[in-house]
């Protein structure tokens, strides 16, 4: 410990005599992009520029240093991971670790400083665009994975830039909306994440949020940057804007907004580069405003060594590497959910099937070249179709047929997601393109109403198109062993940059399921997606799959599950409504408007919500089935020194598969002196047993964990009185209870 902060006070009086040296130019040059995923470096000190990249999934293909083009590189591909939401639904903190080291290695292995992962907002919505690369609902779970998942990818010597800071809801409007949101919901929801990524995972960086809360964008916003996560965290790294986030010069430079980056590529002309420059040489700025950044940005320097005597140290990093595609594997397995099973309808038994058919353009599709900034250029991608018919071999018959109709979006190498949103910039060529800041809202929200009349337009198409492919599937449904649907989401539909206008499966794939299960009951009912859809058939299915995007292994995993060499052990890290209208925002219609949203329900999203109203979820927060089941006994409670509680209970595998269970620990206040959710998740852990075997599982509750905001003190309250204890294998089958007492 001494050693350390001797260390640290040694590196600081580096960083004060780098300071020192440098002229404003320098120290204006290290605090905004001179490339689209550079910011400037002090060659003359030895100091070079800090190299970013997307995104959670991967490390993103290489782009030119100033145009949203692909730089054409054939050394860029990379090894395609699991989504945060596939992730997250493993519930399991050392598949967390183990992606961020993976994302880590190959991250410095393509060379950079920073990846810009991972991407933790609280899913408020199931109708956010962005919400496959988020994790969850619940603030514990995604605390509890963002915290392995930051030092993973650092003992690389590269920094997670933990975003989006904060409470990023909603892509409509992204830029712009203002979100009004009480204290105690954003510090019992949407900042408990974070909070964890820096305490506890040390993150030495942080991307700035591109929207307002309570009428303060969050790249300007002092009380977030400053009071919260400086001052009452001790957040001491650098934090980024999201590129574009920073609207004024004077409010971002007096507040802890270390580097500007943006979309544009005038770089001189970022609010932090010249306008700054010239505001300081008036007197209307103080140079220490920028001392302060630039010291941020160089402890940051210091710790991933690439400045100081450590230099030689870096970790040289690597990627496409086979253990790295095990991981991908490993994850990927365990992320998949089982949401329904009559009769032991899975796993399908290899042996039986002779002739197996295979409907819905996810049984092919390609995912990980889509979605916005969470894009990759993968080395490889086996989709559910390759995966079934690697695992069976030549010998069975395997006939794919498309099910439905998705209209072509034309890729082209030079266009990209990033690039389209500079497309309306009058003047301006791709890439080169200027702020038009006046015009900005007004040209997004026209390229929207295009896109909603461009999917309208589809509609017709879709419905004629389909007439034939429903027939041609339902006649091949007939006649086969087994039939397996493979339907979903893409990144058409679950993307950055807009949001989802329904819940509702696309291209008429309910009218299809319900044709198909007509004929055949029996039908495997298999999804690909990044966020919930309603299903109206659910009760005439006899088993529901589940799968987040799942990374370059999604196929191999699927394969594995659907024939039982995998027992699945997936858990919903998000509720999944019957219908749209039954969630908080559906029911309040506080999301997806432009220019100001409340969040009206508060603390009352996911789980907490449903729970409070009484609604009963199609799929509910937490569930998951196994091919085995899981008996649990023998809970009891006990005070732990001050106010923490020991819970200990047995679980057991009844069954005759080796299997795993995410056992779920909610905390349920009884009689509470102020309003509180009916319960929450406050513990949980994977338990692997094998065929007839127990375990005694001890968890702790801490005191904190008892605890709500109180916004008069500004500060958690763990009342005395009675808490009801609900261990379980979900949020809805509660398996024991019991009580403990705070005194
Ligand atoms: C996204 C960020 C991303 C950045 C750089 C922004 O549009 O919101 O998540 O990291 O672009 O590509």
């Amino acid at each position: 410990m001494k050693s350390e902060s001797k260390k640290n006070k040694k590196m600081e009086k580096e960083i004060e005599k780098l300071i020192q040296n440098m002229t404003l130019d320098e120290k204006i040059s290290m605090i905004h992009g001179v490339e689209l995923f550079k910011s400037g470096g002090v060659e003359r000190l030895g100091i070079p520029g800090v190299v970013s990249s997307d995104g959670p999934m991967g490390v993103r293909a290489q782009f030119m240093s100033d145009r949203w083009i692909a730089s054409g590189n054939n050394d860029d591909s990379v090894s395609y991971l699991p989504s945060n939401s596939a992730l997250a639904s493993t519930w399991n903190p050392y598949r967390a670790y183990e992606m961020g080291h993976v994302l880590g290695t190959e991250a410095r292995g393509r060379g950079k400083d920073v990846i810009l992962a991972p991407g933790i907002n609280i899913k408020r919505s199931p109708l956010c665009g962005r919400n496959f690369e988020y994790m969850s609902e619940d603030p514990k779970l995604t605390a509890a994975l963002a915290v392995p998942f930051v030092k993973g990818v650092q003992e690389n010597d590269v920094a997670a830039c933990v975003k989006h800071f904060a409470a990023n809801v909603q892509e409509t409007d992204r830029l712009m909306v203002d979100e009004e949101i009480d204290e105690r919901t954003l510090y019992e929801l949407y900042l408990p994440a974070f909070k964890a990524a820096v305490q506890e995972g040390n993150a030495y960086s942080i991307m700035g949020a591109y929207n307002k809360i309570n009428g303060v964008h969050c790249c300007e916003n002092k009380n977030l940057l400053d009071v919260i996560l400086r001052g009452e965290w001790g957040f001491d790294g650098t934090v980024i804007s999201d590129w574009g986030g920073v609207h004024k010069t004077r409010e971002a430079a007096q507040c802890s907004m270390d580097i500007e980056m943006s979309v544009f590529a005038d770089f001189d002309d970022y609010k932090m580069a010249n306008p700054l420059k010239e505001a300081i040489r008036r007197g209307e700025i103080s140079e220490k405003t920028v001392d302060a950044k630039v010291r941020n940005i160089l402890r940051m320097m210091f710790r991933l060594k690439m400045i100081g005597k450590d230099k030689a140290e870096r970790k040289a990093g690597s990627y496409n590497t086979p253990d790295h595609r095990e991981m991908a594997l490993r994850t990927a397995e365990e992320s998949m959910i089982l949401l329904k099973n009559d009769k032991h309808t899975l796993p399908l038994n290899p042996s039986k099937i002779k002739k197996l058919v295979v409907i819905g353009q996810n049984a092919v599709k390609i995912h990980s070249d889509g979605g916005g900034s969470a894009e990759i250029k993968a080395l490889y991608e086996i989709c559910p179709l390759m995966g079934l018919k690697c695992y069976l071999g030549g010998n069975t018959e395997v006939k794919y047929l498309k099910g439905y109709h998705v209209p072509e979006k034309p890729k082209t190498f030079d266009h990209n997601w990033q690039a389209d949103s500079l497309d309306d910039l009058k003047n301006t060529d791709i890439g080169m393109a200027v702020r038009d800041e006046a015009n900005e809202q007004e040209m997004h929200r026209r390229d929207e109403e295009q896109r909603l009349a461009q999917i309208e337009k589809e509609k017709a198409e879709i419905h004629e198109k389909n007439k034939e492919l429903f027939v041609q599937a339902v006649e091949a449904a007939k006649n086969a062993d087994a039939v397996i649907f493979v339907g979903g989401l893409n990144h058409d539909i679950d993307s950055e940059g807009f949001d989802r206008s329904d819940m509702k499966l696309p291209y008429e794939q309910d009218q299809l399921i319900e044709a198909l299960l007509d004929v055949r009951k029996d039908m495997i009912v298999t999804f690909v997606g990044g966020s919930p859809v309603e299903m109206p058939w659910r009760n005439k299915a006899a088993a529901i799959l589940w799968s987040y995007y799942a990374g370059m292994e999604t196929g191999n995993a699927f394969a594995k599950i659907i024939f039982g060499d995998i027992n699945p052990s997936g858990k919903l890290a998000e509720t999944f409504p019957k219908k749209y209208d039954d969630c908080a925002t559906g029911q309040n219609g506080q999301f997806g408007a432009w220019g100001n949203i409340k969040l009206e329900e508060g603390l009352y999203c996911g789980y907490r919500h449903f729970d409070r109203r009484h609604i009963a979820p199609a799929f509910c927060f937490g569930h998951g089935l196994s091919y085995t089941e899981f008996v649990y006994s023998s809970l009891t409670l006990k005070a732990e020194k001050g106010k923490d509680v020991k819970l200990t209970f047995t679980v057991k595998n009844d069954g005759s598969r080796v299997g795993s269970e995410v056992v779920q620990v909610y905390i349920a206040p009884i009689a509470p002196k102020v309003d509180r959710p009916d319960k929450e998740l406050k513990a949980f852990a994977k338990v692997e047993l094998a065929p007839g075997k127990s375990r005694k599982v001890s968890l702790l509750l801490k005191q904190q964990d008892f605890a709500y905001f109180d916004e008069h003190l500004h500060e958690f309250i763990a009342d005395a009185g009675d808490y009801e204890i609900l261990v379980g294998a979900s949020c809805e089958d509660i398996r024991l209870k019991g009580i403990a007492t705070l005194s």
